[in-house]
């Protein structure tokens, strides 16, 4: 199957989290790493996210200062078709593709929608049309259930988690990956490339250890 590379980005506290208990966007990135994450958007043809995070966070998704059709297509995994007609990522500054499950019938102004699967979207199948919409890169951004499904299907190239310098705790926040886990005896294997201090936090780079052994 012809798929782009897949980067996945996220920013956890030291602790291991992506939010706090009430789940709701915090910011964790420093000053730096903002700025790295606003390079590395720009650098990829499409990013993707879940409808936890949309309606978590209800993010828009583009690269500030760059013109809509320089801003790469957003992407939304969204079996049930949940976005909210007056959500951020449906603006006119980006374009954006809803990948829902073949059941679904909801449609959106401003959005292009393609059904892969049965009861949740077929990852494989939404790879490989970006594939062959042009996309080459693909920026994943989480939130823990869509990573999860992407390091279960093997599917990412390159993990880069930022760690910052607070504490949020909480047993129910959520983490990078979630999802059932993988048996102890089988983790993904990463390989780690490149450590950078950016600001208060440190930014770790790894990518699948498949791709370089
Ligand atoms: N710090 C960070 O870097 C960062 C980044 C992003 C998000 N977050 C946080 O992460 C949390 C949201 O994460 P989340 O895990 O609840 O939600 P999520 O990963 O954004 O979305 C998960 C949902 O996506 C849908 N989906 C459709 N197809 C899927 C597939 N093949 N595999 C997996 N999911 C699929 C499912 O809902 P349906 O069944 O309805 O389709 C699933 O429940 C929020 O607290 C947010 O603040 C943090």
């Amino acid at each position: 199957m012809m798929r782009p590379y897949v980067i996945v980005n996220c920013a956890m506290t030291p602790d291991g989290k992506i939010a706090g208990r009430e789940r709701r966007q915090v910011r964790i990135s420093s000053q730096e790493d903002l700025e790295r994450v606003k390079k590395l958007r720009a650098s990829c043809d499409a990013i993707l996210i879940g409808i936890g995070t949309v309606l978590a966070d209800d993010p828009h998704l583009t690269v500030k200062d760059l013109p809509p059709e320089k801003n790469p297509l957003r992407v939304v995994l969204d079996s049930n078709g949940r976005t909210p007609d007056h959500a951020k990522i449906l603006n006119q500054n980006a374009q954006t593709l809803i990948a829902t499950s073949e059941d679904c019938k909801k449609t959106w102004k401003n959005a292009e929608v393609v059904r892969f699967g049965k009861g949740r979207v077929d990852i494989e199948q939404l790879l490989s049309y970006l594939y062959s919409k042009g996309v080459r890169k693909l920026l994943v951004e989480g939130g823990g259930e869509v990573i999860w499904s992407f390091f279960k299907e093997d599917f990412i190239d390159r993990y880069c988690v930022f760690i910052g310098d607070f504490v949020l705790g909480g047993r129910d926040a959520p983490t990078p990956v979630e999802g059932d886990g993988f048996p102890d005896h089988q983790p993904f294997r990463l390989k780690l490339i490149d450590v950078e201090r950016l600001g208060n936090g440190i930014l770790l780079i790894y990518e699948a250890a498949r791709n370089v052994e």
